[in-house]
């Protein structure tokens, strides 16, 4: 970490926003000060930008430390906040969604016919027994049949649980299970890489494991066969396209649960992170026009994550939908059918906001400059990044290939936890470096801290938390409000017994430089960083280890051009079995099949032992240095240091 910090900080240039941009931007410098001034004043006007059917009476909750309500006694409607007023304002025929399917097949999506669709949806779930405070899961490819479910799950009060079409049997049966959902919402399959991959099988096989599971909705994507299960299953075509369009919404609590959405952490079982309301709506809204400075009536945006992430629920469907922003949302890959995809697609729609990964921009890197040279992307006034920390080389090339030299690049930090962005330039303010997230936004108080949660000084690393609530906190751990406090609470301040404060533990390294701006390092915990996702090393051991043939495993990420880090397995067989070449690709399919292919080992060792502390913890570190071709580090802790030197010698001979 000391190198790449070295490298970070030694990073002088700075891009100051276009002027046209800088006098036309919807948030100035002042939000700084007012935010400073009266945090929950500045909260609550936000909140004004949302259509209340009853105003709260009190800002934030805060008597139940870490349990925070927001908008205390307000009541509104999510669903009709994103599409209702803006069709009653008179903006019904405006565009909302320009999609475009992998094969090439489009859809136009007005706000009008938005508001059809969520009143039939929610017409159709109400036919199929949902009401509010069941859980819904959706298990569905990029259509607009994802962001119709979740809005009308909104519409009716009902908590979505999405989960991301790339996940196997045991994430969706164990997600379905952990939320008892009621209802999953599916398709036959979706286009991925220019094939049609089936999605309803896997439901199928979850479904028959959950018994929670009353009705499957399934949509008809790829016309492909399905097997079909009567009294179970129904079509979409064939009850919501034929329900009323009419739909009357109901009013609910600031508070009422919006969704869950399962995030991987250090033990195996992934954390059902529960977001609820107003305040959840809030942040995501106003983050959305602070950030991406949209103009509605102007702006085309595009956000090219899955909707199974939390960047697709809060910047595809809730950030920009009640902003009233038009958007594209694509179906499928970037190199499909050739790797000027996404260009072409900018170009087509004259896309002049984006939003994207530092793993997708380093793989265009990888691909040649040449490709988006091809196009033309003078449309483009501003473009974002998330996921993970981005690289000074990357981006400058983003800058640069991408954005002509002249857009703003906003590098934004949050998690799923947050809700919304946190960290991030104002593009219209900030004079922004390449590779810092720069500052906190208004209205949030994040820090950097030491092993004792004081600030460190200007120049200074340490771990990032934030200090105060946000409105668009994760509220629990769905089920387990232990473990929210336990994962999030107990590390510094009041819930680790030091102090009145409660400090919210982020769990990422950062820095903080002279200027006083933000240095994203990634995880401080065990949790790998795959291509922008978070996957725990015990989840990928646990799925090794389920494998009749191992008998035990250790997982490291091991730095990696392309993905931040990639997966790599050591694994100890069961007595009897051989290694033989046909065996680590038999386990990587295994871990692909049990969690999903982003979390495939990159590489799989077989070794008689694993070095372990007298306690018997594996130390992962050791792993890491050797799969990072590192000389070890600290071996006094190793219970049989000869170990290490077995591991070494197999990785160096690839055996
Ligand atoms: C973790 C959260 C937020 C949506 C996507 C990921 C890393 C995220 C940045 C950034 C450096 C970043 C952090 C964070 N991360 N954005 N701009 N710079 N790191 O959501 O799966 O909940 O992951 O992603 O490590 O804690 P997530």
């Amino acid at each position: 970490m000391a190198d790449t910090l070295a490298n970070l900080l030694s990073e002088t240039r700075q891009f100051p926003p276009p002027a046209e941009l800088a006098a036309n931007a919807n948030v100035k410098a002042e939000a700084y000060e007012h935010a400073e001034a009266d945090r929950l004043a500045f909260w609550a006007e936000q909140a004004k930008r949302l259509h209340w059917t009853q105003e709260w009476s009190e800002v934030l909750d805060w008597s139940n430390p870490p349990f925070a309500k927001w908008f205390v006694g307000g009541q509104l409607n999510v669903a009709y906040n994103c599409v209702d007023r803006h069709v009653e304002a008179g903006r019904g025929s405006k565009v909302a969604i320009y999609w475009e399917g992998e094969p090439g097949d489009t859809r136009e999506i007005t706000y009008a016919d938005l508001q059809q669709l969520v009143n039939q949806a929610a017409n159709a779930l109400t036919a199929l027994g949902v009401t509010a405070g069941d859980r819904v899961a959706i298990y569905l490819p990029m259509i607009p049949e994802a962001v119709v479910s979740m809005l009308a799950c909104a519409r009716l009060g009902a908590t979505h649980s999405v989960v991301f079409g790339g996940f196997s049997v045991e994430a969706l049966s164990g997600r379905i299970d952990d939320a008892n959902a009621k209802v999953v919402i599916t398709a036959d399959g979706g286009y991925r890489r220019g094939k049609p991959s089936a999605l309803k099988p896997t439901v199928d096989e979850a479904a028959e494991r959950c018994a929670s599971v009353e009705k499957v909705l399934v949509v008809r994507r790829t016309g492909e066969d399905v097997a079909w299960t009567e009294g179970r299953d129904v079509w979409w075509h064939e009850t919501v396209e034929k329900a009323d369009t009419a739909h009357t919404a109901q009013s609910f609590d600031a508070e009422n649960p919006l969704f869950i959405l399962y995030t991987s952490g250090t033990t195996a079982k992934p954390k059902g992170i529960l977001h609820t309301s107003g305040g959840y709506l809030t942040q995501a809204s106003w983050t959305y026009n602070a950030v991406f400075d949209l103009k509605p009536d102007t702006d085309i945006y595009w956000c090219t994550a899955d909707i199974g992430w939390v960047t697709g629920h809060s910047y595809i469907v809730y950030g920009p939908l009640s902003n009233g922003a038009t958007q594209v949302i694509y179906e499928g890959t970037p190199d499909t059918p050739h790797r000027g995809r996404f260009w072409e697609i900018v170009n087509k729609y004259k896309v002049t906001l984006l939003y994207t990964a530092p793993t997708a921009i380093r793989t265009f890197m990888k691909w040649g400059d040449d490709i988006p040279a091809k196009f033309d992307l003078s449309s483009l006034r501003l473009i974002g990044s998330v996921g993970e920390p981005i690289n000074p080389e990357a981006w400058i090339w983003y800058r640069e290939h991408i954005g002509g030299g002249r857009t703003p690049v906003v590098d934004t930090w949050w998690q799923t936890e947050t809700g919304a962005i946190m960290i991030s330039p104002l593009p219209g303010v900030t004079n922004a470096k390449p590779g810092s997230a720069m500052t906190p936004l208004p209205g949030i108080s994040a820090d950097v801290v030491d092993d004792e949660a004081r600030s460190v000084p200007a120049g200074g690393g340490g771990f990032l938390v934030l200090r105060d609530p946000w409105p668009s906190m994760l509220r629990t751990i769905w089920g387990d409000d232990q473990r929210f406090i336990d994962t999030y609470w107990s590390r510094f301040g009041a819930g680790s017994g030091n102090g009145e404060d409660w400090i919210y533990f982020a769990g990422d390294g950062a820095k903080r430089d002279e200027d006083g701006n933000l240095w994203l390092l990634g995880r401080v915990d065990d949790v790998m960083l795959v291509s922008g996702h978070n996957i725990s090393t015990t989840e990928v051991e646990s799925a090794l280890v389920s494998h009749p043939k191992v008998a035990e495993a250790a997982v490291v990420g091991a730095t990696d051009p392309t993905t931040t880090q990639a997966v790599v397995a050591f694994v100890i067989l069961r007595g009897d079995v051989k290694d033989g070449d046909e065996l680590a690709q038999e386990l990587r399919n295994h871990v692909a099949k049990t969690i999903g292919p982003i979390a495939k080992p990159r590489q799989i060792m077989v070794v008689q032992e694993l070095p372990k502390t007298r306690s018997g913890k594996i130390m992962r570190r050791l792993l890491r240095d050797v799969a990072e071709n590192r000389s070890l580090g600290d071996v006094t802790t190793l219970q049989d240091s000869s170990v290490m030197d077995l591991i070494s010698e197999g990785m160096k001979t690839g055996k």
